[in-house]
């Protein structure tokens, strides 16, 4: 039997959690807020895989591959639309009750897919279905455990990550920060990160408050390799009202069209799939005409599909344009791009094996290379589970193996800014850090721009670590990652999928290969755990 920690509380831990308790294996599972709430649960449009007669495997490779423009690693796109499949029918056996009609289950169609086939719960409430289904199989396998007076699987939630354990080179543990600011260590042959994005980082994102990268943070922290990190997507339409809620791809798949201010639709003459272009080129061209027009948000008009469907179909957005003041149903919306899904993470193989022995990431958190430089639409949450399910057989078959990433070397140190050797630097402010972030590394990007960020983003620092609360461990992780980004931005040279420069905008062949990067002091770092004020095993 292996102990293992599982961090947070989306699909990708709730099924690991599930599954690597099913499997014999002692379980504690951990999550920084309450356990239903995660990026998961805000997931509308669906979880693609190919599972009708129509489609197949094949498609749903070459579809991936294309979005992910030259950078997806072609093994790990091969077990996410082979394995991707079982997995569904498995979430199906877990409760998760999918749209049907009288043919069965229903699908949508969403941007650079070849075929329907994106599977969609309560219309545009799919991830909430899959996060209510999940929690309620983990609290059943939890108070089960519990009646039988055993330990199989325990919950603690507002219980945040604060850095991983590392041991002689292996990760053992982990620091929590639980409530009422108590800290403690859990020990851990395995942990298992599943901590999801870090939408936080942006101005504008569709992400929940708590998707601050701490698993990416963390890791990077520990000495774990990271990849693709400067590949941030954006999500062409959130409704550009405060909070920015997504407004889900599926319903340009039903129809709908993106206006200008002047009423005319722009798309057409950019893309020869106009409003289904692959996701980045249609967030650019929104940004770029939202740019054109003194930066009003574009429209986006749905009234053709008439109020029965935009009600049935997506009562989740029709509730948000409702709680705007805005019927969708009579009028345009207005919407513009927002952050929306990292594509980098930290490095893994197929089995969400790390660099790091004992540990394992899964869902967003990841950068598996089944994504490359652009995520096609709907396949993260297959993904999430995908990777969760290896990952837990991995536990048992390769305890003590790892992958090998061929690295290059991140400084640990950044540059201070220009002319300021001797400032000391600033407690770093989070909206600040968002903004620069938005204007420096967001739609669009160049070289001049990136370097100030960089030479910015050098003069402040978090508050030590030992003792801060979960805003400011948050805020400090979103410094790390920001450095991150801006400096794997600043280093590619070339427009590729999500990443847009406007001093290179040509994609470059001889770039068309991931970025794996570690800290420059990774093999000097024995643990993390420093501030550990009390320590358990679970
Ligand atoms: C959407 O519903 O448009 C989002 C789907 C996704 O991000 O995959």
């Amino acid at each position: 039997m292996t102990d293992v920690l599982v961090v947070g509380s989306g699909l990708a831990g709730l099924l690991a959690a599930v599954r690597a308790t099913d499997a014999g294996h002692r379980v504690t599972l951990v999550t920084k807020a309450a356990l239903p709430e995660s990026n998961t649960r805000y997931a509308q449009g669906g979880i693609a895989a190919a599972l009708f007669p129509d489609d197949s495997t094949d498609a749903h490779i070459l579809d991936t591959l294309r979005a992910g423009a030259g950078l997806c690693d072609p093994a790990a796109v091969t077990v996410l639309c082979e394995e991707g499949p079982a997995r569904v029918r498995d979430l199906i056996r877990f409760g998760v009750d999918f749209d049907r009609d009288e043919s069965g289950i229903t699908r949508g169609l969403e941007a650079a897919h070849s075929r329907s086939r994106v599977l969609h719960a309560g219309g545009d409430a799919t991830g909430a279905a899959i996060e209510a289904a999940l929690v309620a199989t983990v609290r059943e396998r939890a108070n089960r455990a519990h009646a039988l007076g055993g330990d199989q699987i325990t919950i603690h939630e507002h219980t945040m990550l604060v850095d991983l354990v590392v041991d002689a080179g292996r990760v053992s543990g982990a620091t929590l920060l639980g409530p009422h600011d108590r800290r403690r260590t859990v020990t851990a042959d395995a942990v298992i990160l599943a901590t999801g994005g870090a939408g936080a980082l942006y101005r504008h994102t569709t992400n929940p408050a708590i998707a601050t990268g701490d698993g990416v943070a963390a890791a990077w922290r520990a000495g774990a390799v990271i990849a693709d990190v400067e590949f941030y997507q954006f999500h062409p339409t959130a409704l550009a009202v405060p909070g920015t809620p997504l407004v889900s791809e599926a319903v340009r798949g039903e129809g709908a069209v993106l206006l200008g201010s002047t009423g005319e639709r722009f798309m057409p003459a950019i893309h020869p799939d106009a409003e289904l272009a692959p996701r980045d080129i249609v967030a650019r061209s929104i940004a770029a005409q939202m740019q054109s027009q003194g930066g009003a948000p574009v429209l986006l008009d749905a009234t053709g599909l008439g109020r029965d469907l935009l009600e049935s179909r997506f009562p989740t957005i029709t509730a948000a344009c409702r709680a705007a003041g805005l019927d969708w149903a009579l009028e345009p919306i207005p919407v513009a791009p927002a952050a929306h899904y990292w594509m980098g993470g930290v490095a893994t193989d197929v089995w969400g094996r790390t660099s790091l022995p004992g540990l394992f990431a899964v869902g967003e958190v990841a950068r598996t290379g089944a994504h490359g430089a652009n995520r096609l639409a709907s396949n993260s949450l297959l993904e999430a589970a995908v990777f969760a399910d290896r990952a837990v057989r991995a536990l048992a078959e390769t305890t003590g193996r790892h992958p090998h990433f061929d690295t290059e070397l991140h400084p640990a140190h950044h540059e201070p800014p220009a002319g300021s050797a001797d400032a000391e630097p600033v407690v770093v402010e989070r909206t600040t850090l968002q903004n620069l972030l938005w204007e420096a590394a967001g739609v669009h990007r160049d070289g001049a721009g990136l370097a100030d960020a960089a030479a910015t983003l050098a003069g402040w620092r978090s508050v030590d670590r030992a003792e801060a609360g979960v805003a400011e461990l948050e805020t400090g992780n979103l410094l790390d990652l920001g450095r991150l980004i801006v400096a794997a931005a600043l280093a590619r040279e070339e427009s590729r999928g999500a990443h847009h420069r406007a001093d290179f905008p040509d994609t470059r062949l001889e770039l068309a290969r991931p970025r794996f990067t570690v800290r420059a002091d990774a093999r000097t770092l024995v643990t993390a755990s420093s501030t550990a004020s009390e320590a358990i095993a679970c």
